[in-house]
């Protein structure tokens, strides 16, 4: 399928159908994000997958821990942003908010709790990278996980990244006996959408062009 295609339809999904994934779907995907391009091929992702049991154990943990460090969504930095570029998630919450309102969940209770499960997708991807790398490593697990969405989008599969989590790295390694040397960078849902849900009906907005783009001629 044509890859500008998939990368206009892929957004977040937050409500997942009652559909399992099949393993070598999610072999599939994890195959394609080890396809990305890597600084000297060093392939620093690594991804651990869970569904079923485990995955409600995870939950289990996670709603505990929550509930007593309660972190919220938010850029994570440590001064203000400049109105122009938080405005852009005023847009977002502006178009995701009155889907919500439907749901009469207080938002911040639908993002923490639906963060916390996953949105009750069936299977649950935590990304991992081992901390020997610098943190400009990141930028190639970015891109792993870019394969992974776009690879997913192809096969009528959703996702929703999920970073609130990643607070709660410890007890995530703790649950799933991943070694402490490998850093938590993010968690992704993967299921079917349910496509008629009010939380999966919007589309976030993007910057025009120009607003990102520089010409030197
Ligand atoms: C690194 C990262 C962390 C994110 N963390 C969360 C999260 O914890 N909970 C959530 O509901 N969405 C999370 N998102 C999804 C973003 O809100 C979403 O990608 C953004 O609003 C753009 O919408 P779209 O993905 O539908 O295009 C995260 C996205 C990224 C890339």
């Amino acid at each position: 399928m044509d890859v500008q295609k998939l990368m206009k339809q892929r957004k977040s999904a937050r409500h997942y159908l009652d559909k399992s994934v099949s393993r070598a779907d999610i072999e599939d995907l994890i195959r394609c994000a080890g396809s990305a391009p890597s600084a000297i091929n060093l392939q620093p992702w690594e991804y651990v997958v869970t569904y079923g049991q485990e995955k409600d154990r995870l939950i289990r943990r996670l709603k505990k821990v929550h509930a007593m460090k309660n972190v919220s969504c938010g850029p994570g930095t440590s001064t203000p942003l400049p109105e122009k570029i938080s405005n852009r998630s005023r847009g977002a919450l502006t178009v995701m908010k009155p889907q919500i309102e439907k749901l009469n969940i207080p938002f911040n209770q639908f993002v923490e709790d639906g963060s916390c499960s996953f949105y009750g997708a069936p299977v649950a991807i935590i990304v991992l990278m081992d901390k020997i790398f610098p943190k400009l490593r990141y930028l190639d697990v970015g891109l792993s996980v870019s394969y992974l969405f776009l690879a997913a989008e192809a096969k009528g599969l959703s996702t929703c990244p999920i970073g609130l989590i990643t607070e709660y790295g410890d007890d995530i390694k703790d649950v799933l006996n991943i070694p402490q040397e490998k850093e938590v960078l993010l968690a992704i849902a993967l299921g079917y959408a349910d496509e008629t849900a009010p939380e999966n009906d919007f589309r976030t907005d993007r910057e025009p062009l120009n607003e990102i783009l520089t010409w030197y001629e």
